[in-house]
């Protein structure tokens, strides 16, 4: 989306790096990761930024190894007039390039602390004073450098915040993109709106015209594929997708048979009756069942069905000779995750939904969403007519409910298992909660327990439950469900569902376990 005013974030390996983004993007000002190693003032002016933010981050600058800039800041101030403003280890980066001197703090402030603001500054219009900020740093500023004077502080950091006394650049110790900082959002407003001077038309109607505009230029009369998993991203992809380009898009749903219950069959109605776009389901549940026989191993599931998948999908694509491109949901932290800075922001993903498709098909790739953060996919989603209950529904994995059944995958234990499930949903649903949990699920464990039902004894299956809260799914804690609940769910599963005669709950975090059994 080059056309956009934009803010760009030097990402200096901070953890939180991508709020800053996000904040600047819920400002309506569209704002860009750049990893340092790739900041050149070459390539930063290229980009044309109304703004530039550096980051923060885990090294001291003092250090021999720690990132640098290769260009003083000061130089896209005064001659490019882009504005600056640096967080945390870019405040004392940019302290540091100015000759200030950055040492280990006295007294290392971690979390809470107030901010007393002493001089008046357009960063903080609106803001009151004091203000409750969040700080997270081992190293201060000791000496400021020339020109530049203190506009705030905190009990322990005299330097809470600085700026130039020429030129537009400012400074912050604290961390004004998490929501620990009270006016945190009303400072990067500021900045993006006031000081930078973006006009903020980064809206969900603006980013739908525009990329409607984009696919439309790119596809031209050539044909795009989408795989439909049933998920979020891959449905708004290709609602966008359709909008532009209409009957050139074809979408393929493969009904693995590993699906939860209904599934393949409200996909395809949401489609062909909701969005009155034709969708081709593939049922080839028999198919991957048969390749599953036998086989317990999680990763050897994963592999069958990851292969069958690309088998099923190349051949029903056959059948469309236009097609040039094959669509993806990629989302923004994937895209930044796999080219991130050494640092803790760089996360490795492991899993994959359709691994492997444009390799083999030697498609080339319409990623619409490789800019956005998942928020921002389901507000398209929103504007785009897509339902609210589908907008808000948890992850699902590829492998499905293959790697929810411990051992093997037969159509008798995914029956029950889809039977457990869709009550827990159902539930969980009507409770209110569905909401509030990231991902919940049902888990087949085929050893079987003794029970009594009546006057007989039983020995039957064991279903475990599990309901998690996470915001990326790296790591998890389980939700703590009402007892009540609990008690109705088993009550339900037991009685309704014949072949499982006991139920457990999950209380594991991730880690140490995992979100999936398998
Ligand atoms: P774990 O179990 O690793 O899961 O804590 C983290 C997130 O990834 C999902 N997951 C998968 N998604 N293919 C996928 O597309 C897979 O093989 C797979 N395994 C786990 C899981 O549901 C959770 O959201």
């Amino acid at each position: 989306m080059t056309t956009h005013e934009r803010i760009l974030i030097i990402d200096f390996g901070s953890q939180v790096t991508q709020l800053i983004a996000r904040r600047i993007r819920e400002c309506g000002v569209y704002a860009e990761i750049v990893p340092c190693t790739a900041a050149t003032l070459d390539a930063l002016l290229e980009a044309r930024p109304r703004g530039v933010i550096l980051s923060g981050g885990p090294a001291s600058v003092y250090a021999p190894d720690a990132p640098r800039l290769e260009f003083d800041v000061r130089t896209l101030a005064e001659h490019h007039a882009v504005p600056v403003l640096g967080i945390c280890y870019g405040l004392q980066l940019l302290a540091y390039q100015a000759g200030g001197s950055v040492i280990p703090a006295e007294r290392r402030e971690y979390g809470r602390a107030e901010l007393f603001i002493d001089r008046t500054d357009p960063l903080f219009e609106g803001v009151p004073s004091p203000t409750v900020v969040w700080m997270s740093h081992g190293d201060a500023i000791s000496q400021l450098p020339e020109d530049y004077e203190p506009i705030a502080h905190t009990e322990n950091a005299p330097y809470a915040a600085i700026r130039h006394q020429r030129l537009p650049i400012w400074g912050l110790q604290f961390h004004p993109e998490v929501h620990h900082t009270a006016d945190g959002a009303r400072m990067l407003e500021n900045f993006a709106r006031r000081i930078a001077g973006a006009s903020g038309t980064w809206t969900p109607e603006h980013i739908i015209a525009s990329t409607i505009e984009q696919i439309r230029q790119r596809v031209g009369s050539r044909g795009v594929l989408c795989a439909l998993s049933g998920g979020v991203d891959s449905t708004v992809a290709a609602v966008l997708i359709h909008r532009a380009i209409g009957q050139q898009l074809h979408c393929i749903h493969v009904d693995t048979g590993l699906m939860r219950a209904g599934e393949s069959r409200t996909i395809e109605q949401l489609f062909r009756e909701h969005f009155d776009i034709p969708i081709t389901v593939v049922h080839a549940g028999e198919l991957f069942l048969e390749r599953l026989r036998g086989v317990t191993d999680p990763e050897q599931k994963r592999k069958i069905i990851g292969h069958t998948f690309i088998e099923v999908f190349e051949r029903e694509a056959a059948r469309f000779p236009d097609v040039a491109f094959l669509a993806q949901g990629t989302l923004y932290p994937d895209v930044i995750e796999s080219r991130s800075v050494a640092g803790p922001s760089a996360t490795i993903k492991t899993h994959h939904n359709v691994g492997g498709l444009p390799e083999t098909m030697n498609l080339q790739l319409v990623e619409p969403f490789r800019e956005l953060f998942k928020d921002e996919v389901r507000t398209i989603g929103r504007a785009l007519g897509v339902p609210e209950w589908f907008l808000e529904r948890h992850p699902f994995p590829g492998p499905g409910l293959a790697i929810r059944i411990i051992g093997e995958v037969t159509p008798e234990r995914l029956e029950l298992l889809r039977q457990a499930d869709e009550i827990f949903i159902a539930e969980l649903r009507a409770a209110g909660l569905y909401t509030e949990i990231w991902q919940a699920f049902a888990v087949l464990v085929p050893i079987q327990t003794v029970g009594v039902m009546g006057d007989s004894r039983t020995y039957e299956h064991l279903c475990v439950l599990r309901a998690v809260t996470s915001t990326d799914g790296m790591t998890a804690d389980w939700y703590p469900l009402p007892h009540h609940l609990l008690g109705r769910l088993a009550n339900r599963i037991t009685s309704q569902v014949r072949g499982i005669n006991r139920v457990c709950y999950d209380i594991t975090s991730k880690p140490p376990a995992t979100i999936e059994w398998e």
